[in-house]
């Protein structure tokens, strides 16, 4: 199905299921612990041994010498596999380091031998009995002094208006330099996989990843073997935020290891050899600076950042929401990546928006103080319907004033704390702070396949539940086009036998794969009015209703099943015009007058994302953002070990998350929009747009609070004082 923008009321617009709060249709398996992760596989794949990484302890250089002889010789050890005795493996187009093979170090924790025993214990004793001789070279890993050395950041990605002028002549201007942190995803659940590829032929690989196909094909790039010979599944993922949009080592490491011993081996990364050996959002240093007019009225941005890459990959880019959200006729935005020798840096949720609402909307706040204006009001006042960047681009549906005017109210802004400092309860300053948050909502290409098997529906496709809810949206979705009831579909995700869909990422998941699924649905509609002679049939209360004709679904095939499958894109009217998401974050936090302890009290998100399909999951994603956003604002940072390139606190003891503790109450509220230009269900992502501007509300609020304007991440108690 050709999706083309479309104005009409549709199915949708008058739903039973869709849109309706339904808690999660995996929840039970999940919370009773018998929905199948990847590395407890036990049902599958006879035999299994565990493999075990060992990881490299320079950045850069090169493995003069390995001896792996002890560890051949270890109890119970079925195979070691050196990088020595392998030549680099091809790198996918996804993969910026090399995952294995040859002598040449990259980065830090890059794998450099695997090791398969009959138990973990015996493969990681053994690991640690391999003899590595090290030839170091000088690296390249500090973000700060390239910055120094920087005369500027390069040729823009876009340059409108004139920008110079601009700032000349405004009456209020602001220059500032900000820094974010260097950040891991974090999730709960490693990466993982079992591999099967015993006798060096048909490969099945049960992993936990975000994309089921691309991950298929950057396997086949690797090995340089035929896609068609390797199967992937991954039904559930704990959690990916980015850092699962990839082929890692775990299925690297576990597919040279079964080969080796030729017997299945189950593999996950330890935790303290995640952070350096797989990705990371990169570090951020970003120049800002806004003009504006007596009124308030923006007339130019400026904004310039660095972050950092291996060489060839593109880095954390914070500019490119500030081409898009505010008016103002100048504007000149410019990233670079600069090379260098620490981990691979790549997507984390709201990749570059999350890093640069972090810090737009900490100088939008300093703006608004310089013009001594509400920073709701000056946001307002600098709203637009169309592209700043392009004017004939108008976006298909925003409401962000409503965000902004709807947030005030619920949150009670009129009543804040007008004075930095100005507010105290015994030891704690209470402050108030606010922040808009944009981000693009993309939509990709996205298959299905529907079975009716009697009364029953399944749906099959290799969209992957990254804990995101896509299980129920999509049952959801299946059960409203098809006019059943919820129970009566089953959903099957994350399998390369099913038709390839959008996969999770990019906020593009929930919207692209649903859309997908109906699609599916409607070319079975058309095959049950094929088979039953009838035009324009209605699908409601389980049956098909058409003239004279009024069936039950379970009647239709007569006890054959009925299979459809069909897969959605969507046309390029998409290019006239931009689509995103929009929202509102409100704070409040008291910081202690003493240690500068921060603390939040209370949290408040309204977004407007095209269609909610699932109130419940969709709050949950917003919700997880904002705990999210809270870790980038006030905790989560790593430490490049400048002399050695690598993340010192690579643990979750010394990396720090939030924590139940550290999060108050949170309120969310969707505004109730649908976007016809999105998707046939008018929907839009969330995923994303919930971690976005969330850090520069907190930095907002700590300033209102303490009076300390802290323009570094994450803002930890020593930089308070
Ligand atoms: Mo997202 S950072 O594309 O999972």
């Amino acid at each position: 199905m050709d999706f083309n923008q479309s104005t009409e009321d549709n199915l949708f617009d008058r739903a039973r299921v869709i849109g309706k709060p339904h808690t999660r249709i995996d929840g039970i398996l999940k919370v009773t612990g018998r929905a199948p992760y990847a590395y407890e596989r036990h049902d599958v794949a006879a035999n299994q041994l565990v493999g075990y990484p060992l990881c490299a302890t320079i950045a850069k250089g090169r493995i003069m010498h390995m001896d792996a002889s002890a560890a051949r010789a270890a109890p119970g050890v079925a195979a070691v596999v050196t990088t020595l005795e392998h030549e680099p493996l091809d790198r996918a187009e996804s993969n910026i380091a090399h995952l294995f093979g040859g002598a040449t170090i990259e980065h830090y924790h890059q794998a450099i031998a695997v090791v398969v025993a009959e138990t973990l214990e015996q493969a990681r004793g053994a690991a640690a009995l391999i003899e590595v001789r090290y030839e170091k070279e000088k690296g390249v890993f500090d973000l700060e002094a390239a910055w120094e050395r920087l005369q500027d950041v390069g040729e823009p990605q876009a340059d409108v208006g004139d920008v110079d002028a601009a700032f000349r002549d405004a009456p209020v201007t602001l220059d500032e330099v900000y820094r974010t942190a260097s950040q891991s995803h974090a999730m709960m659940e490693p990466h993982a996989s079992i591999v099967d590829w015993s006798d060096g032929g048909q490969m099945t690989v049960w992993t936990s990843n975000q994309m089921v196909e691309w991950t298929r094909q950057a396997l086949a790039t690797t090995f340089n073997i035929d896609a068609d010979t390797i199967r992937l599944e991954s039904p559930f993922v704990g959690g990916g935020f980015g850092g699962k949009l990839w082929l890692r080592a775990d299925a690297v490491l576990a597919a040279l290891g079964s080969r080796a011993a030729g017997q299945p081996v189950k593999l996950a990364l330890p935790r303290p050899l995640m952070f350096n050996n797989t990705v990371h959002r990169s570090g951020t240093i970003q120049r800002l600076r806004i003009a504006a007019d007596a009124e308030g009225r923006i007339t130019a941005f400026e904004h310039s950042a660095i972050s950092h890459t291996l060489p060839g990959g593109s880095g954390e880019n914070p500019v490119d929401q500030t081409r898009h959200f505010y008016a103002g006729k100048s504007r000149r935005v410019a990233h670079q990546a600069i090379d260098m020798d620490l981990p691979e840096s790549a997507d984390m949720r709201a990749p570059g928006e999350a890093s640069g609402l972090a810090v737009l909307e900490v100088a939008m706040d300093e703006m608004a103080e310089k013009l001594g204006m509400d920073p709701v009001e000056f946001r307002i006042l600098n709203d637009t319907q169309v592209d700043p960047e392009d004017p004939s681009k108008p976006f298909s549906d925003r409401h962000y004033v409503e965000c902004l005017r709807k947030g005030a109210e619920a949150f009670g802004w009129a009543d804040r704390n007008r004075t930095p400092g100005g507010k105290r309860e015994g030891q704690w300053l209470i402050g108030h702070g606010m922040a808009g948050a944009y981000r693009g909502a993309p939509t990709m290409t996205s298959g299905a396949r529907v079975r009716l098997q009697g009364e029953r529906l399944v749906v099959e496709t290799d969209m992957t539940d990254i804990g995101t809810g896509s299980y129920t949206i999509i049952a959801q979705t299946a059960a409203e086009t098809m006019g059943l009831d919820i129970n009566a579909v089953e959903v099957r995700l994350g399998n390369s036998a099913y038709p390839t869909s959008s996969g999770s990422g990019g906020q593009f998941g929930a919207a692209s794969s649903t859309a997908g699924v109906y699609a599916a649905c409607v070319a079975l509609q058309s095959e049950i009015a094929k088979r039953l002679g009838i035009e324009s049939p209605r699908f409601e209360n389980g049956r098909v209703v058409s003239g004279d004709t009024d069936l039950a679904l379970g009647d239709v095939a007569d006890g054959e099943e009925l299979v459809a499958e069909d897969s959605i894109s969507f046309g390029d009217f998409k290019d006239k015009m931009q689509i995103a998401t929009f929202a509102a974050h409100f704070v409040e936090v008291a910081v202690h007058a003493h240690t500068g302890e921060t603390r939040l009290r209370r949290m408040l998100s309204v977004c407007d994302a095209g269609r909610i399909l699932n109130p419940v999951t969709a709050r949950s994603q917003v919700l997880g953002g904002m705990v999210m956003g809270t870790g980038a604002a006030l905790m989560e940072g790593m430490s490049v070990d400048l002399e050695r390139g690598f993340f010192v606190n690579h643990d979750l003891a010394a990396y720090e998350v939030a924590v139940h503790a550290d999060i108050p109450e949170q309120e969310i509220i969707f505004l109730d929009t649908a976007d016809a230009a999105s998707t046939p269900l008018k929907a839009k992502g969330v995923g994303e747009l919930g971690i976005c501007g969330v850090a520069a509300a907190i930095a907002n609020a700590i300033y209102n609070a303490s009076g300390v304007r802290l323009r570094d991440y994450p803002m930890t108690l020593d930089r308070m004082i």
